[in-house]
């Protein structure tokens, strides 16, 4: 579906019925990473899964872009559809940022939060620079640069030998993000404020989720946020990589659920 917000045309998944499931994805994919997602849990909540601004089929603005203007974005659909109720919202990776910037703008919004294969803290100088770094090259090269370099750490180290159809999937997914998508995400990225503070305040139930064998952000990351939240569950999925919604979607699932039934 497709909805026009000022100065956004934006494409979102809205299937089933119940509390609403604000689902978000991570850089540089689309709402399509929700697939095993979507129809499963579907059955129980109400699923919404936009593509962020620049991304998937949603309109590739001027950037550079913030984790909260992709957070506004959010709030600015669930108002467009008439959510009023507060919402769990789950956020992969830069979801995850998005998520947090969601919790600390919108906090009267937020039923409880997931928090999966994601971090609290900030780039460090030698994270911005890379950033730099990569936007450099997707402009030189195109989205290609991107997605060669990322997706031999998106799954799971043994994934890539036991699932090709997972990889092509992963690929697919990232390889048609525009340049001017990913060079404003990727501002995001570098830009996006220190939430570990942020943290001790969040009132709502929260959820981590990560995988044992994440390559992008390493399960100590979760561990911290969870020991920092004050009230929270951590998940670790043994096995999982970055990409865990995809790689062990029964166990993600459940956990949602198991989660969502708890509030
Ligand atoms: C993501 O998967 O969304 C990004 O890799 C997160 C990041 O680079 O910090």
């Amino acid at each position: 579906m497709r909805l026009h917000l000022p100065g956004l045309l934006v494409a979102y998944t809205d299937e089933g019925e119940g509390r609403p499931l604000l689902l978000l994805h991570g850089f540089p994919l689309s709402r399509r990473l929700w697939r095993p997602q979507v129809a499963d849990l579907a059955a129980t909540t109400r699923v919404l899964a936009p593509d962020l601004r620049g991304h998937g089929q949603s309109d590739v603005t001027a950037g550079p872009y913030s984790v909260e203007q992709y957070a506004d974005d959010a709030a600015r659909l669930l108002d467009a559809l008439n959510v009023t109720q507060p919402v769990i919202v789950a956020g992969l990776s830069m979801g995850g940022y998005i998520a947090l910037a969601f919790q600390r703008r919108h906090p009267q919004r937020v039923a409880g939060l997931i928090l999966a294969a994601t971090r609290a803290g900030a780039d460090s100088a030698e994270g911005k620079a890379k950033r730099d770094e990569a936007a450099a090259a997707a402009r030189a090269h195109g989205a290609r640069a991107i997605v060669d370099a990322m997706l031999p750490k998106m799954l799971a180290p043994r994934t890539y030998q036991t699932r090709p159809d997972l990889v092509a999937e992963a690929r697919a997914l990232m390889a048609p993000t525009k340049v001017t998508g990913i060079v404003s995400a990727l501002a995001a990225l570098r830009d996006r404020p220190d939430a570990t503070k942020q943290l001790a305040t969040i009132r709502q139930p929260v959820l981590v989720l990560h995988g044992s064998d994440d390559q992008l952000i390493a399960p100590s990351e979760a561990e911290a946020m969870t020991r920092a939240l004050p009230n929270s569950r951590l998940a670790l999925l043994a096995g999982g990589g970055h990409l865990l919604n995809l790689e062990q979607p029964a166990a993600f699932n459940a956990a949602v659920r198991t989660f969502a039934a708890s509030l």
